[in-house]
């Protein structure tokens, strides 16, 4: 186990106070451009952002939202299903270039990233495993394995780490229809519950962001087979229950700067503060 750093008890729950490093993945659009927006706001002086996703328009676009007096955000067209473990860390190497770890109070990172997987094919005809390698590549392997360059890259500073895992009611709650999120999404946030259950000494959080408006709602109407899992969504959107983004993006970093959770628990938008 790394050497434990002191940090005053709390210390990390106020990004204010200090330079805050933090790492958002899936920052170009949705909820990881409102978690980047929003996470960046609260930052101290010398803060630095890396923002990661496919689309490198859009990430320049969350990174000049981001952007401050306080925050320089640096960003990286970057495809998460096919990156080697060496490019993970290069990326991260070289967002904190000409800094040292130890520079950094709160060190966070936003493991966003997330798609919906085939949802066209029933549950019972899912054959294909080609095509499930490759949604539990992004979705899950090459999480956990940005997840590991990252422990490595900030090992000396363990104790400042804030891992934000974006779940989803349906790592808990089976839902009909999307059985590769559903696995997927319950697979990782194992992952995470592990990682805090060894690495007392990290923060790890779990958060299930609730329904929210963004391109995934769309991709479900337009591609779900399954009639149960149509109507659940034709539901939110006809009924205006769905979340936005910048909604749920501040829940999330409010439960974070209160700190009142238990580390690696599942934590929905709806649960009580
Ligand atoms: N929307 C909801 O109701 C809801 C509910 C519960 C949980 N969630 C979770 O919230 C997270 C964000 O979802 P969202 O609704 O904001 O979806 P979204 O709008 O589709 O955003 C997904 C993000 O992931 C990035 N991404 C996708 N494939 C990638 C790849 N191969 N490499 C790198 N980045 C990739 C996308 O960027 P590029 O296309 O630019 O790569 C985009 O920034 C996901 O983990 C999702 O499961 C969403």
């Amino acid at each position: 186990m790394a050497a434990k750093v002191s940090t005053p008890a709390d210390a990390s729950n106020d990004f204010s106070v200090g330079s805050v490093y933090c790492m958002v993945t899936g920052a170009s659009q949705g909820i990881g451009r409102a978690l980047a927006v929003e996470a960046s706001k609260l930052f101290g002086p010398n803060s630095v952002m890396l923002l990661l996703a496919r689309n490198e328009k859009e990430l320049a676009n969350t990174a000049n939202m981001c952007e401050s007096e306080n925050v320089k955000v640096m960003y990286k067209p970057f495809d998460l299903s096919t990156a080697s473990s060496e490019k993970m860390q290069d990326v991260i190497m070289q967002s904190i270039q000409g800094r040292k770890v130890t520079d950094f109070d709160v060190v966070l990172v936003f493991h966003n990233v997330g798609s919906l997987g085939n949802l066209s094919v029933e549950t019972d005809k899912m054959e294909n495993v080609q095509e499930l390698e490759s949604y539990f590549d992004l979705n899950v392997f090459n999480v956990i394995a940005l997840n590991s360059q990252f422990l490595k890259v900030f090992q000396d500073v363990e104790d400042r780490i804030i891992i934000i895992n974006i779940t989803s009611l349906c790592a808990i709650k089976p839902m009909s229809g999307m059985a590769y999120y559903c696995s997927g999404k319950a697979a990782r946030e194992m992952y995470f519950r592990v990682l805090a259950e060894e690495k007392k000494h990290i923060k790890v959080l779990n958060y299930s962001p609730g329904p929210v408006e963004t391109s995934m709602i769309d991709y479900v109407l337009e591609e779900a087979v399954n009639d149960n899992l149509k109507q659940v969504f034709t539901a939110f959107k006809s009924q205006g229950t769905l979340l936005t983004p910048d909604v749920t993006a501040k829940k999330c970093l409010r439960i974070l700067q209160k700190g009142v959770y238990t580390s690696g628990d599942h934590v929905d938008y709806f649960d009580d503060e």
